[in-house]
């Protein structure tokens, strides 16, 4: 369990409600969500708690679960606790199996609505082979890992109902994935190391939406940055981008730091243990706690000892120490002093959450399988975001969209200039 200091005297969510105008907005538009039940899972901090708190605003009746241990928030759960309709189902001090009990205690309770995070409740509804838990109807996923899971259980002809993939849907991979995880981990890495990230040589393992903005983020600090991968794209997209690319064997003995940032396992494993420099900090971003091989490096230790809150020394027999943050988990979620990303980039990614669910709530839901959350409600959270923001666009004449739908853009520029003159 992680010893996370509470905030008893003050309402947990207060600054959240600020920070997060698309929600307020969203909540305040009516009851759209009145008569049904939501079961969420996600990580219980504050924005989370905010989002619960605006899904019971729209009506809903709730069931909130974590959707990973460690990134627990009690004074959140409190709250969450003291709002009638909302029941949650986790607290601070539980572990993987716990979790995975209060899990099903709320498919119990018979959702038709899961609003997910790594799939973990879509994924325990439909433990019977043949047939999903109780009443679900449909599903929105929020994370890149719980994507992929849903998609590998519509391969095998296993996923009995629709789900939206909000995690692809450019309001949140572009936003949350990039600039959230991006500044929350190296945040955290920070405040948990007390260190400097300038003037260090940082490898990222996985150029996609979270190692490029990890990437960029560190370099900006003024880290030298290494990245490794095993998409010829990615690599190339991350070496024009201005970063090192090498393999992870040749990496490991160059890196201050080291983030995972893949959705893959033992990214980092025995061989790079091997060669690390002592006092070398290993972080990881990526969804599960699987992407650094703990078990091997647990093996290969001569004592293991926590230094400090959050960080794991591992003692080698030749002397050298390696400093894994967080327990392996999610460096921005789990820490001791974690609050997860940024307020105003979990508004958005939680306004395509809430759209999502808006959406499934109203009318016919599609036929069960993985589906992009439809373009007009990905836009409409934008569309709130920049109206927040203060910021205006310009908007597309009739002359332009006409000319953006012709084939023949010569002669519709043509007739237009003929009836000029
Ligand atoms: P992505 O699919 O865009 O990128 C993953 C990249 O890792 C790909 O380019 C892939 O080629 C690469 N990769 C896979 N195996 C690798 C290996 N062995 N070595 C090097 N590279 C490898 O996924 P995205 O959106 O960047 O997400 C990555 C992970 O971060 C996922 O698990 C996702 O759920 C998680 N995530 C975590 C957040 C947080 O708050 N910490 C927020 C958003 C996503």
């Amino acid at each position: 369990m992680v010893d996370r200091p509470r905030m008893d005297e003050a309402d947990p969510l207060s600054w959240m409600r600020e920070q997060m105008p698309v929600l307020r907005t969203l909540g305040a538009a009516g009851e759209p969500l009145a008569g049904t039940t939501v079961g969420v899972a996600s990580h219980l901090e504050p924005s989370t708690g905010f989002f619960i708190e605006t899904l019971h605003e729209a009506g809903a009746e709730v069931l909130a679960t974590a959707s990973q241990a460690d990134s627990t928030h009690d004074d959140v759960v409190d709250h969450l606790d003291s709002l009638e309709r909302v029941e949650t189902f986790a607290d601070a001090s539980m572990d993987d199996d716990a979790l995975d009990v209060a899990h099903r205690r709320l498919l119990d309770c018979e959702p038709e609505l899961l609003l997910d995070d790594g799939a973990e409740l879509v994924v325990k509804a439909h433990d019977d082979v043949s047939d999903v838990a109780g009443a679900v109807r449909a599903a929105a996923e929020q994370t890149t890992s719980g994507v992929s899971r849903v998609e590998a259980m519509a391969d095998a002809d296993r996923l009995r109902v629709p789900v939206y993939r909000v995690n692809h849907t450019p309001m949140k991979h572009q936003f949350d994935n990039v600039h959230g995880t991006g500044e929350s981990a190296l945040t955290n890495i920070a405040m948990i190391t007390n260190t400097i990230i300038a003037g260090r040589t940082v490898v990222v393992a996985g150029y996609g939406y979270v190692g490029k903005g990890v990437a960029r983020k560190a370099r900006d600090l003024g880290a030298e940055t290494v990245v490794t991968e095993i998409d010829p794209r990615k690599a190339l997209k991350a070496r024009m981008d201005g970063h090192r690319v090498v393999p992870m064997a040749e990496a490991a003995a160059e890196g201050d730091l080291f983030v995972t940032a893949t959705g893959n396992c033992r990214v980092i494993r025995d061989e790079h243990f091997e060669r690390m420099p002592d006092e070398a900090m290993l972080a990881n971003v990526g969804h599960m706690d699987v992407e650094l091989d703990l078990d091997a490096l647990r093996e290969r230790a001569v004592e293991v000892t926590e230094t400090d809150q959050g960080i794991t020394r591992y003692h080698l027999p030749d002397g050298r120490r390696l400093d894994v943050l967080a327990r392996g988990r999610l460096v921005n979620l789990t820490g001791p002093f974690s609050q997860g990303h940024p307020a105003a980039v979990m508004d958005t990614t939680f306004g395509a959450m809430f759209v999502a669910g808006r959406d499934l709530a109203d009318g016919p839901v599609p036929e069960p399988g993985v589906h992009d959350l439809p373009d007009d409600l990905d836009r409409e959270v934008a569309e709130l975001k920049l109206d927040a923001m203060g910021i205006a666009i310009d908007e597309l004449t009739d002359k332009q969209a006409a000319y953006l739908d012709s084939w023949n853009r010569e002669e519709t520029l043509a007739e237009w200039e003929s009836e000029r003159s």
